[in-house]
């Protein structure tokens, strides 16, 4: 988590893009990680080929993810990102290295889960956030996953649908709770479900 944070290059990045963007009236040039801290960390231990994030917005995750990828490559454990989102103007922030580790799929983000071919091996579910969406992105993931793939949910602090395919697929359930500071935005947090042997 301290090495995103004192990532220079990635900020300058975020920074310089946002202000190029047409969105840099309504999006922060200094970008927040919050529970994308926890992404990060994830990718570096687990040093994942494939990692799949559905619902994409500017990007922030995205590069996020690929920051990671690219030091695990740097160690000899390279990785791809995919990402997906409806929003054909989604992900902006994902372009100049960090684009070349990835990639966005624009469309209904079940339709585009549908063609992945390769196993994943960090699936994070960030997309539409209605309960039944939610649940249907694990189940189109589900014969996809690689054996000791980790299904991260952004929606665990709302619904009890990570929690439900975690007990169905004999995963076990995690929950890392967020406690924003001094903000009046109660936090969500990182839904976990993962190999029952980890
Ligand atoms: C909460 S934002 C994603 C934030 C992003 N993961 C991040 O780390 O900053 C949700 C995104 O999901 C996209 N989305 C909503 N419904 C979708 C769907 N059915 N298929 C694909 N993307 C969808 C929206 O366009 C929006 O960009």
């Amino acid at each position: 988590m301290r090495e995103l944070k004192e990532d220079r290059s990635l900020r300058e990045h975020i920074r310089s893009a946002t202000r190029a963007s047409l969105d840099r009236a309504v999006a922060d040039s200094e970008a927040s990680y919050a529970k994308r801290l926890g992404w990060y960390a994830i990718v570096r231990i687990r040093r994942p080929r494939l990692v799949v994030e559905t619902g994409v917005d500017k990007g922030l995750g995205s590069v996020v993810l690929a920051a990671a990828l690219l030091r695990n490559a740097e160690e000899g454990f390279p990785g791809e990102y995919l990402g997906t989102d409806i929003n054909p103007a989604a992900g902006y922030l994902l372009q100049g290295p960090y684009g070349s580790v990835g990639k966005i799929l624009y469309g209904d983000s079940i339709a585009s889960l549908r063609t992945i071919q390769q196993p994943i091996d960090l699936f994070i579910n960030d997309s539409d956030h209605s309960a039944d969406y939610e649940a249907r992105e694990y189940a189109e993931v589900a014969a996809k996953l690689s054996p000791h793939a980790i299904v991260v949910g952004d929606n665990a602090h709302a619904t009890d649908k990570l929690l439900e395919f975690a007990e169905r697929t004999e995963r076990r359930f995690a929950f890392f709770r967020e406690q924003p500071h001094e903000h009046w935005y109660p936090g969500a947090g990182i839904g976990l479900a993962m190999s029952s042997t980890e």
